[in-house]
């Protein structure tokens, strides 16, 4: 059995296979970050044209790489949201499209769920349930209580920007490119650490939600009243990144408390963040538990945690073939209501 997977939610063309007895065939990430990083962001438009134009040569791409014909391919997972409308259609268009005139499934992901069981791609025993999942990313920052497969639900969420997007936001104000979670993370380490003491909205609460426009804010005044000089701004760096990662650590602290729970996945781009992968090692080493978590090629956006998921619901049964061309996409689809 094998699924071709497609990625274009937001701003990276992504194509994979995978094959249920040899795992992951072929991979392909084509990031637009060059197309963007003029603007310090993603102009919706310019990316779905440029995922019309590499979609397909992607998908030849993939095949080759992973020596199978079309006719040897069972389904096609496309991620159907959240994700941006014009983007996301790209994809669903051109899987639906090919599921159609294959005879095969077409099966709509939701990307969230990918970054959630995307440690799965690695891990061969699987994630364990029921567990706390930190979902962090350029377009949310959510904590889940996963009880199985398929069962979710958001215990808290960021009230205003996405930890990635405050990484972003916050890389820009430093001169750094686009997207900066991980360039500010390298300019971090050459930081003194405790220069400035920041901000960690609503850590002192047993809610779970966070807050992260407020740090931000904080850290802007900082940079405009401080020289434009390379050690302060990677001390800023420094201690912008110790504050998200602290404010990270303590509500996953607080949710597996309140759950009693002892497994923990973070997923999502900013899970590739080497901070937060120490820090939440540490703290399940501490509370006798196991952290889940994947290579950072496939923490950020990528389309291995698509088709694995497809074939997740292929294996489930109950997929059928496509049998007419009804396109759509949910760019606001929740992961509580798959
Ligand atoms: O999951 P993802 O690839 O795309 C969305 O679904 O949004 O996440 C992208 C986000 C960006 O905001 C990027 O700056 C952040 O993940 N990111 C990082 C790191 N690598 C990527 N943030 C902090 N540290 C990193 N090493
Ligand atoms: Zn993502």
């Amino acid at each position: 059995m094998r699924v071709l997977g497609i990625e274009t939610s937001c701003d990276e063309t992504c194509v994979a296979i995978y094959d249920k007895n040899y795992g992951l065939l072929s991979n392909n990430v084509y990031s637009q970050a060059n197309l963007h990083t003029d603007y310090g962001g993603v102009v919706p438009e310019l990316a779905a044209r440029d995922h019309v134009c590499k979609i397909v040569p992607l998908i030849k791409q993939s095949l080759v790489q992973a020596k199978v014909e079309l006719s040897d391919i069972d389904g096609i997972a496309y991620t159907a949201g959240p994700g941006l409308v014009s983007s996301l259609m790209v994809g669903a268009t051109v899987g639906c499209s090919l599921a159609y005139a294959l005879q095969i499934p077409a099966i709509s992901i939701n990307h969230m769920e990918g970054h959630l069981l995307s440690p799965m791609l690695e891990e061969p025993s699987g994630i364990q349930f029921p567990c706390i999942a930190l979902l962090v990313s350029g377009g949310h920052t959510q904590l889940i209580l996963a009880s199985s497969i398929g069962q979710y639900k958001i215990l808290g969420e960021s009230l205003d920007d996405a930890a990635g997007e405050a990484f972003d936001k916050v890389a820009k104000l430093l001169k750094l490119g686009y997207p900066g979670g991980d360039l500010l993370s390298r300019l971090a380490r050459n930081g003194v650490p405790n220069t400035y003491v920041f901000p960690r909205p609503m850590i002192k609460t047993t809610n779970l939600n966070f807050s992260f426009s407020g740090l931000k804010t904080y850290v802007a005044n900082i940079v405009k009243c401080s020289d434009d000089d390379a050690q302060i701004y990677a001390n800023i760096a420094r201690s912008f990144e110790d504050a998200m990662i602290d404010i990270l650590v303590v509500k996953c602290r607080c949710a597996l408390k309140l759950t009693n729970l002892r497994y923990l996945v973070i997923a999502g781009g900013v899970s590739a963040n080497i901070e937060l992968r120490k820090a939440c090692t540490k703290m399940m080493h501490l509370m006798g538990g196991k952290l889940f978590c994947v290579s950072p090629k496939f923490c950020t956006d990528n389309a291995a945690m698509i088709a694995y998921v497809g074939i997740m619901r292929l294996k489930a049964g109950g997929v059928i073939p496509s049998r007419g061309l009804s396109i759509s996409v949910r760019p606001r689809w929740s992961i509580e209501s798959l």
